[in-house]
């Protein structure tokens, strides 16, 4: 696949059929996402690939509860506009994707969110160009309970930036409209 077909076919899924991800595959878009670059070559990135499925659907279970807690501590939050659909016990945060892929780093690293971010975005055009699909679900960052953490692998000191749903889609969704690009000016 070309660049520009990568960034075309690169969407949100949240669709995803029944069929599994083969670690070899995982593995693989893993390596390659280490290509990105990093602050000061840090390249501070760690990864946690789930495919249990029970381990998911208690994972999309702890951060709805969590997420509900925080709104209704914080009637502001961002998230209130996802209140509702939290709520329903049926929304699963990850769409029951096959695997989700976590990649996070130690809290102390001064460009964390940059770094994972950037490889998160090599893993999804990665994926993509594999015939793959992913979402960022931003709610997965909101695992909190120290048994589940502890099962999970994740220590206290490890930050999870960017939880990646991964799968092949049922069907790749038309673009949402993009906005202009504000340019604010062109010093020629
Ligand atoms: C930081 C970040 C967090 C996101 N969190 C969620 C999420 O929790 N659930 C979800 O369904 N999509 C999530 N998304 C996906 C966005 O909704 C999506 O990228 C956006 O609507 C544009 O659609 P596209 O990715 O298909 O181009 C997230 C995306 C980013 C970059």
């Amino acid at each position: 696949m070309m660049l520009d077909e990568i960034l075309q076919n690169r969407r949100s899924i949240r669709n995803y059929q029944d069929k599994p991800v083969s670690l070899v595959t995982i593995r693989s878009i893993i390596k390659d996402s280490t290509l990105a670059p990093s602050a000061g070559n840090e390249q501070p990135w760690k990864y946690l690939v789930v495919s249990n499925k029970a381990m998911l659907d208690r994972i999309s279970d702890e951060c709805r509860q969590n997420f509900i807690k925080r709104i209704a501590a914080n009637p502001g939050d961002p998230a209130k506009k996802y209140e509702k659909m939290l709520q329903n016990e049926s929304f699963h945060i990850f769409y029951h994707a096959p695997a989700v892929v976590f990649i996070m780093g130690e809290t102390n690293v001064k460009n964390l969110v940059a770094d994972c971010s950037l490889a998160a975005c090599y893993f999804m055009f990665l994926a993509t160009s594999k015939g793959l699909g992913t979402c960022w679900v931003n709610f997965a960052t909101a695992i909190s309970n120290p048994e589940l953490r502890n099962e999970l692998g994740i220590p206290a000191n490890l930050k999870i930036v960017a939880p990646l749903a991964l799968g092949y889609p049922k069907k790749i969704p038309a673009i949402h409209p993009r906005k202009k690009p504000h340019i604010l000016n062109v010093i020629e």
